[in-house]
């Protein structure tokens, strides 16, 4: 079946949703139909899509080509409001992560779409990776025997520009609104998604109690170095450690510590290592899982309903004072200044994972 889309958000990350868009196309199992964003399409955009309806107000785009789903990859602080325009318009959402900056709008949409009994997946592509689905299978098996904890750790590095590419990005609220773009919420929000379902704990009250530490190098709103220790409700202790400014970057890591097996996801890979042993998986889209799960009931990847705990992280994230700025004695910068980085950080977000300690426990000088 050929399903009509919507496109909200045509450049950013909606470029992927494009060039994956017309791959779809090509194979029969969608036909976009327009497309809306506040600026004018870019030139690769154009050149593809030129010839369909684009408009610069959703609910205006809805109404004119009565789509069967909308994808909506706009600012975080705009999911709601267009959200409600998709929903509202009888259409199923594809929404990108994190699904909303706060628990209250998370809730508006969740109840929202089930009132119109319409899907809602949110696009935590991790979730749809052969590799996470896996271990998954295995650690609710008892293949690793008890679960002792599970730890993440990611350390990228993002300079200046990133911060200055838009204006909601590295802020807790813009125009009084929250935004919520801080490292755990937004660049690694996958890997607390992604450690939360491994452990099937992504309900709302699937948290038993959570803390976090958090830090940055920036003069920015939010969080750049930041650990989240949380216990679910099920016992398990899972720690996530991450920063934005690390010297030599390397893709995020969960490590899962059974007391039979040791599991590491690279989730951004599809690679899992069992004591050492290399597995590399395929993956699922948002988009082609929302597909297949309209047309054949297959079970959604990302359910709005399952962004509970995860969004019991953000509120908290939300209600913790401002992040602490890091002393300049504790940071290295490159360059002409615009890359800057906290000498021994991989080491860290790596101890961190290791031993489920904070970066406190660690010992780590910036971070005490
Ligand atoms: N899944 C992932 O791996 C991944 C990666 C990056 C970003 N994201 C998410 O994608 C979303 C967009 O992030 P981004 O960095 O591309 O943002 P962005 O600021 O680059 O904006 C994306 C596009 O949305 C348009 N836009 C803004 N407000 C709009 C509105 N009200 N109506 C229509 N269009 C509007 C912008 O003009 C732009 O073309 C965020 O939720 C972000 O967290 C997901």
């Amino acid at each position: 079946m050929t399903r009509r889309i919507v496109l909200a958000g045509a450049s950013g990350y909606g470029a992927t949703y494009l060039r994956e868009i017309a791959q779809l196309e090509a194979r029969g199992l969608v036909r976009l139909v327009g497309l809306c964003d506040l600026q004018p399409l870019g030139p690769d955009a154009g050149k593809q899509f030129g010839d369909r309806p684009f408009d610069t107000r959703l609910d205006r785009l809805l109404a004119g080509t009565s789509p069967d789903l909308a994808v909506v990859a706009t600012p975080i602080h705009t999911h709601l409001p267009l959200s409600r325009q998709v929903l509202h318009a009888g259409c199923h959402l594809l929404l990108e992560k994190p699904p909303a900056p706060s628990a209250a709008e998370w809730q508006e949409i969740l109840t929202l779409s089930r009132h119109e009994e319409l899907s809602c997946q949110v696009g935590f592509q991790s979730l749809g990776s052969g590799a996470c689905t896996r271990l998954t299978e295995l650690m609710a098996a008892g293949e690793l025997g008890e679960i002792r904890g599970i730890g993440c750790y990611g350390a990228w590095s993002r300079d200046a520009a990133y911060y200055q590419r838009s204006a909601w990005a590295g802020r807790r609220e813009l125009n009084g609104v929250p935004v919520a773009d801080g490292a755990l919420t937004n660049p690694f929000a996958h890997a607390v998604a992604t450690a939360l379902a491994l452990d099937r704990s992504t309900g709302w009250d699937d948290i038993a109690d959570l803390d976090v530490e958090l830090l940055r190098v920036r003069d920015i709103q939010v969080d750049d170095t930041s650990c989240l220790r949380l216990r679910t409700a099920r016992d398990t202790v899972i720690t996530v450690a991450v920063t934005l400014a690390a010297r030599t970057p390397a893709e995020p890591v969960i490590v899962v510590h059974g007391t039979r097996r040791r599991a590491e996801l690279h989730y951004t890979r599809d690679l899992l290592l069992l004591d050492g042993q290399r597995e590399h998986h395929g993956r699922t889209s948002p988009l082609e899982n929302l597909l297949a799960h309209l047309d054949d009931g297959v079970p959604l990847h990302s359910d709005i309903a399952a962004c509970g705990a995860f969004t019991r992280v953000l509120e908290h994230i939300n209600a913790t004072p401002e992040p602490r700025l890091i002393s300049e004695r504790w940071l290295a910068h490159e360059g002409d200044g615009s890359r800057t980085h906290i000498p021994g950080v991989e080491q860290a977000v790596r101890a961190s994972a290791e031993q489920l300690a904070t970066f406190a426990e660690l010992g780590e000088p910036w971070a005490v």
